[in-house]
């Protein structure tokens, strides 16, 4: 297969990589830190999802390296840690724009294509915070809720044409690149989330640090884009992230909460 792949240069985008490669596909990686060339037989490409100058480009380009795009694996995406009250609208449309828009943009260059060909594979990393909020995580887990609602719609449009589509829920994996992790710019020690936001962004580094392996996510989409058929969504994750999220799904919202915030955010006993 053809596969177009975005946010390759790092974490679970560049495992994915190397397994698709491994697995026999073509692999055309997109990244802003890209310059064009091949590495360890993956073709790299210059792309910033957030510009549809460069998305033209890059798709241009790919279908000189190969016609055809079989399957388009979107694993481009940024985070903003903050409390809601301190991140700006800005910092909001940031995470949209490369988490959710990147992949509408990315989508709509590439389902032209699949469309003719009358067959095609949309692969999108969502995430458990696809799935459920946790605390100083919103911007991403808003985006990430969007990702979800959106792959719904797209897969019942697309299916008349062959097009298939398969969101990948993963829970923490130990691949992440602090670079892609900012703050809030208005936080600071001084703020009355400090305490909180020290706890829980140290819960949530703590989780990633000990993490699934990404090289078994990275063969798990292998194995995805083998099948036949894709499932809507293919979840990732630890058995306790499986277990929150359908805890999420079944207990009463204030329950939930509870649960969650006892998890990240509770205080030591004086
Ligand atoms: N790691 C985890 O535990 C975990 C859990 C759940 C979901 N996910 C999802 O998995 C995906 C990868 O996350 P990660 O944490 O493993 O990787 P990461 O280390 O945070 O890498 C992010 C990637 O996105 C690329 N990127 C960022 N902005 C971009 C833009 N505007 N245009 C093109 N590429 C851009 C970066 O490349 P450049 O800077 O070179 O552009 C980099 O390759 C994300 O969608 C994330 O939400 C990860």
């Amino acid at each position: 297969m053809i596969v177009w792949l975005t946010g390759g240069s790092s974490g679970l985008g560049l495992h994915t990589a190397r397994a698709l490669q491994a697995a026999g596909h073509t692999v055309i990686a997109g990244a802003r830190s890209f310059h064009e060339g091949e590495e360890d037989g993956i073709h790299h490409l210059l792309l910033d999802v957030t510009k549809p100058q460069s998305i033209s480009a890059f798709c241009e380009r790919a279908l000189t390296i190969a016609p055809r795009v079989d399957a388009l694996v979107q694993c481009a995406g940024i985070l903003i840690l903050g409390p809601c009250e301190e991140t700006s609208p800005e910092e909001y449309q940031r995470v949209m724009d490369t988490d959710f828009l990147g992949m509408v943009r990315m989508n709509q260059a590439a389902l032209p294509l699949m469309r003719a060909q009358r067959q095609g594979r949309i692969v999108m990393f969502s995430s458990i915070n696809g799935l459920l909020g946790i605390p100083f995580q919103s911007a991403y887990t808003a985006a990430k809720h969007a990702v979800e609602g959106y792959a719904e719609c797209l897969q019942m449009e697309a299916h008349r044409y062959g097009i298939q589509v398969c969101l990948v829920e993963p829970g923490d994996h130990r691949s992440g690149s602090d670079a892609y992790r900012m703050h809030a710019a208005a936080h600071s020690p001084l703020s009355p989330y400090a305490e909180d936001f020290r706890r829980g962004t140290g819960v949530i580094h703590h989780d990633e640090q000990h993490g699934s392996d990404p090289d078994a996510l990275g063969r798990e989409i292998a194995r995805l884009l083998k099948r036949r058929s894709m499932p809507l969504r293919k979840r990732v994750a630890s058995p306790d992230q499986r277990l929150a999220v359908w805890l999420h799904d079944l207990l009463p919202g204030r329950v939930n909460s509870l649960i969650l915030r006892r998890y990240y955010l509770r205080r030591p006993k004086k």
